[in-house]
């Protein structure tokens, strides 16, 4: 959610914060801020507006140096404001000793803010962040790794952090528990980040910390111990080369990330394909044969428009693959009282692949006995891929527009090659429904760029839904869960009221909204609904209701009054989804520029939720 980036070196390090601070702002914009070392003493500008206005204060007051520390926060404890934006400091004194930001959440703040008061410390935010930084002055001797050491172990919750003391000037510590950090190797400094995307450019040589790790970073030491405090060998935490993705980051020809990733679709589709000749479990990795021969369910986890990917995929892997499929959002899941069957594949969905509710509720499945879990995911460095046996990497590459676009399409083709592996392996795979199958697979590249061929019709459609309030979604089937994805993606960066449902259940409840005031779009393809899904048509004409309906071109929807209609490719089978879905993103996209909305930074928002 939040953003972290250190940084001890020779040079002035500056730039270097507030550049990893632009790569990482679309995790989460309430604020941001800059801390360092300067003449003998901590020096810091925050701010409640974006990073290039931080920029420019910087640069009016002069805050060069070689060690500092950067944040750019999303609110949890506390209002975006400044006194609760990090760096925070501590003691609140004339010359505080110590600077500090924190991801994640501390939950005994209350207990630990108590304790503190009483040794004297006063607070000058709401957040649970500065409990950290008072704990760490309070366990301050002189060796400020012994002093985070002391106070982490206090900590209840999840954090990543990254520290540095007045006292100590060429020294940061960094530590994690819950939330991800790296450090970056360079030639004569060390850098700490949240995300190796923050330090494309400065380094390329990354090291992956693991749970409970403390590390302690000076221009030319670097020195990890583990949860034991166990020093660690170079080996136990390697330093990995990461590719540049530098390009991610770039615009382009585009307003916008969102919109460049909705076209970035086919490569993102082309790329996760990629190598994928045959049908066989080994698309999921070396011990997938013994896994999937131990499970005769599937029980998928996962958030958001993950759990939309995971929702159409219970379809497939029941009407292909045989199999019985249960799909659960991963916040209600961990909290629930289930009925665990130690047969059960355990699926969890993420972009991030560090979710913090999929996380818990794929651990709270270990728990339960669970052991036979698989991560479609596109990230390969995070806690998903690493805490599960089984992982499909998706290669949609950085998605960094906070509404998911490319990852969701991605996720659909791993679930559907998950889909066919079992249905294979079940006996229910033809090989000339295999071979028919990947062909379409192949195929999808080239049918999504005819989809988004279809830009300027849906402008103008995004017109008219830009004065509106509210709006219906409508999906039947396997196209029910695209509704909800098309819904989502409305709500979330234009701000319109917009609510999904299976097109049947219209005239239990839903059918009572509709006025010519409420455009309801329909998700209509060719498949063996579309004359059902018509009847349901009817019904919001006849009540006045404008159909905005996306409609397979060989599915004879015509257009009429009342009834606007998108024509897309023939209708593609079950894999239809995938294409259906691109016009609900370019509808929700061009809906909110109308509007005038942070498309990419939507409020409230923040990419990758790592905080419960
Ligand atoms: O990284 P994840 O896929 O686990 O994230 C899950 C959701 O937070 C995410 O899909 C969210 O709903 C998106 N903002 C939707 O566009």
């Amino acid at each position: 959610m939040c953003g972290i980036v250190a940084a001890v070196s020779a040079r002035n390090i500056t730039p270097v914060l507030v550049e990893g601070l632009r790569r990482l702002e679309y995790r989460g914009y309430d604020s941001c801020g800059v801390a360092v070392h300067k003449d003998g003493t901590l020096a810091r500008a925050r701010t409640v507006s974006r990073v290039d206005e931080l920029a420019r204060e910087i640069e009016a007051t002069d805050l060069a140096a070689t060690t500092g520390i950067a944040h750019t926060r999303w609110a949890t404890h506390g209002a975006p404001a400044v006194a609760n934006a990090h760096p925070h400091f501590s003691p609140n004194a004339a010359m505080p000793r110590i600077a500090l930001v924190h991801n994640g959440i501390i939950e005994n703040h209350d207990t630990l803010r108590g304790e503190l008061r009483s040794l004297g410390y006063t607070f000058t935010s709401q957040t649970d962040t500065e409990v950290i930084a008072h704990l760490i002055d309070h366990h301050y001797d002189g060796d400020l790794l012994a002093a985070v050491r002391a106070a982490v172990a206090r900590l209840e919750g999840a954090y990543a952090i990254a520290v540095f003391c007045r006292d100590e000037p060429d020294r940061v510590v960094g530590a994690r528990a819950g939330s991800p950090l790296v450090v970056g190797v360079g030639g004569g400094e060390h850098f700490l980040a949240s995300d190796a995307m923050a330090l494309v450019g400065v380094t390329d040589r990354i090291i992956y910390l693991e749970e409970g790790d403390v590390v302690d970073v000076a221009r030319d030491r670097l020195r990890i111990t583990d949860h034991t405090g166990r020093a660690l060998a170079p080996e136990e935490r390697p330093v990995r080369i990461v590719q540049a993705h530098s390009g991610a980051v770039e615009l382009g020809p585009y307003r916008h990330y969102m919109q460049k990733e909705i076209f970035e679709q086919p490569r993102a589709l082309a790329d996760t394909l990629e190598g994928v000749g045959a049908i066989t479990p080994a698309l999921f990795g070396a011990a997938a044969s013994s896994v999937f021969s131990a499970i005769d369910r599937v029980l998928i986890l996962a958030c958001g428009t993950s759990y939309y990917s995971g929702l159409t995929a219970r379809y497939w892997l029941e009407a292909i693959a045989g199999i019985p499929t249960a799909v659960e959002i991963a916040s209600e899941y961990r909290y629930r009282e289930s009925v665990p069957d130690p047969r059960t594949l355990v699926v969890t969905i993420s972009q991030s692949g560090e979710t913090a509710d999929t996380l818990a509720a794929l651990r709270h499945a270990q728990s339960l006995g669970m052991k036979q879990t698989l991560t479609i995911c596109n990230v390969a460095t995070s806690a998903m891929v690493r805490e599960c046996a089984l992982a499909y990497i998706t290669r949609a590459g950085v998605e960094i527009g906070v509404a998911s676009t490319k990852a969701f399409t991605t996720q659909l083709a791993a679930l559907f090659l998950l889909t066919l592996t079992l249905a294979k392996l079940r006996g229910r795979l033809e090989p000339e429904a295999e071979a028919r199958q990947l062909e379409a697979l192949r195929h999808l590249p080239v049918a999504l760029g005819r989809v988004l061929a279809q830009e300027p019709q849906i402008i103008a459609w995004a017109e008219e839904f830009a004065r509106k309030e509210n709006a219906l979604f409508l999906g039947r089937g396997l196209h029910y869960p695209i509704a909800l994805e098309g819904a989502l993606k409305l709500k979330e960066i234009s701000y319109i009221h917009a609510e999904a449902y299976p097109a049947g259940e219209l005239k239990h409840g839903p059918l009572a909204l509709v006025t010519g005031a409420m455009p309801v779009v329909v998700v209509a393809p060719n498949d063996a609904l579309i004359e059902k899904l018509k009847s349901n048509m009817q019904e919001v004409r006849a009540r006045g209701g404008e159909l905005y309906v996306f409609a397979d071109d060989d599915s004879r929807v015509t257009p009429s009054e009342g009834v606007h209609v998108i024509r897309l490719p023939e209708h593609y089978g079950a894999l239809s989804p995938i294409l259906h879905v691109v016009p609900l993103q370019l509808l929700a996209y061009h809906t909110a520029t109308q509007r005038g909305t942070d498309v990419d930074k939507p409020r409230n928002l923040a990419k990758s939720v790592t905080v419960e």
